[in-house]
């Protein structure tokens, strides 16, 4: 493939008008892999195979000192994010000492005692529609939602849930790929730096309150656990409290924005989801999370000169997986585009990712969409969108909608049952 070609495939990922259907162009990529950026140390997948050996591959690091891109030239300054690293940003064997730490928090059994409370949050949010008589299926629940279950788990106050949204959405853009594609930071750095400066300000004075009064939360438990006889530095507690906020946030309001604009289109499924939640939640959901993936990139970088499916990747080279292209490879799904919660294969997409990363809070995030999708089916009567297509916002990989207003006949009371079953 030409440069020429491959340099605007590239700047098409980037381009805000690929936005509302990136698809097509995930398919051109994918018929072109590998795609290499030119004079970069680069390489584009979006086949399922490949993205799925990369992932599974311990030769490919999710730590950026191993990618030659993040390099500062002779003399100058990193060209890469100056923040911190969390432990999604680590290789074994602190990455999975330090997951360790966080993971009994998120097991589906731990999962499953927060769905009470979550329940009561949607109840509640549509109440408040309700009463105004309108919805925005992102406003009003998609962006909450997640946000006020994730500061639950982590014991921080939810009153000031608009304040860690607007941040974490802010942190959201530094996943982008810009570096990768063109050697410049996404666009808003100098905000998002101050974004993070202020979330790791916050969770440095929640430590030192949990250290002199601890509680039954994450922090405090991070902060009274040790990694081979040594206690977590300051640093360890903050960056996976960070993580843990904008990794369990941002991920699943995309899931619910782009999970109800789907089932507008699909009154049978969200007829089905109202009558027969058990039986239909679970695979409605693992089918959204194959079509709209909420996270649709992922980067690794080679540590090691190594071959991905016959490909030579050099040591440094920075590899961005198109998890959206390997969700509708036709290699690996029949009728790749089409909405079908009956396919029996939709749970081998890679929206949680794979290997040593995959997603901590799979269980949550699941169960929050379940609820979300089930609990809209039973309430929101005859929803319409307004404004169809919807605007999306401008993030590349955290793709989703930026507001879904909705016509409805009926919003019901909370009093309607959740039918037995219901998750
Ligand atoms: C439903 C929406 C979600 C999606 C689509 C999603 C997606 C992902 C993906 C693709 C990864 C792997 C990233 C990589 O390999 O580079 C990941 C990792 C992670 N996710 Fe999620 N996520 C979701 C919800 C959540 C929730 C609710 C939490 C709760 C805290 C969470 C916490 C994490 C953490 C901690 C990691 C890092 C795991 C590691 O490095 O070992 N995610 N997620």
């Amino acid at each position: 493939m030409s440069s020429t070609s491959s340099t605007s495939l590239t700047a098409r990922v980037l381009d805000a008008r690929s936005r509302p259907d990136p698809y097509p162009l995930y398919e051109e990529i994918r018929a072109a892999e590998p795609v290499w950026v030119p004079d970069r140390p680069v390489v584009v997948l979006a086949s399922h195979e490949a993205c799925e050996a990369v992932l599974r591959d311990p030769r490919a690091s999710n730590d950026r000192r191993h990618a030659l891109l993040h390099r500062p030239p002779e003399g100058g300054p990193a060209a890469g994010p100056a923040e911190l690293p969390s432990f999604l940003f680590m290789d074994p064997p602190r990455h999975g000492a330090l997951r360790r730490l966080a993971a009994p928090g998120f097991t589906p059994r731990a999962v499953r005692r927060l769905a009470p409370m979550i329940r009561e949050l949607i109840d509640d949010l549509l109440d408040e529609a309700a009463a105004r008589g309108d919805l925005d299926g992102v406003a009003d629940l998609a962006s909450p939602l997640p946000v006020t279950v994730i500061c639950r788990v982590l014991g921080v106050d939810t009153g000031e849930r608009d304040w860690y949204r607007t941040r974490s959405s802010m942190l959201g853009r530094a996943v982008d790929p810009y570096l990768a594609f063109l050697g410049v930071p996404a666009p808003g750095l100098a905000e998002r730096r101050r974004a993070e400066r202020e979330l790791d300000d916050f969770f440095r004075r929640l430590a030192d309150e949990r250290r002199r009064a601890p509680r039954d939360d994450m922090m405090s438990r991070l902060l009274a656990a040790e990694i081979d006889g040594a206690p977590l530095t300051e640093e360890e507690i903050v960056t996976t409290c960070r993580l843990l906020l904008n990794a369990g946030h941002e991920t699943t309001v995309g899931l619910i924005a782009n999970g109800l604009l789907t089932l507008l289109d699909h009154p049978g499924t969200l007829a089905a989801l109202r009558d027969d939640p058990a039986a239909t939640a679970p695979a409605v959901v693992e089918e959204l999370l194959r079509l709209q993936p909420p996270l649709q990139i992922v980067h690794r970088h080679a540590r090691e000169d190594m071959e991905v499916r016959g490909i030579r990747v050099p040591r440094g080279t920075t590899m961005v997986l198109l998890l959206a292209g390997a969700n509708r490879d036709p290699g690996a799904f029949g009728c790749p585009h089409r909405f079908d919660a009956a396919r029996d294969d939709a749970s081998r997409h890679l929206s949680f990712g794979l290997g040593a990363h995959y997603c901590l809070g799979a269980p949550l995030g699941r169960l929050e969409a379940e609820l979300a999708f089930v609990r809209f089916a039973q309430r929101v009567v005859g929803p319409r969108l307004v404004d169809a297509p919807p605007r999306y916002r401008p993030h590349v990989v955290l793709r989703g909608p930026e507001s879904l207003p909705m016509r409805t006949e009926a919003i019901l009371g909370r009093a309607t049952p959740w039918r037995s079953g219901s998750p």
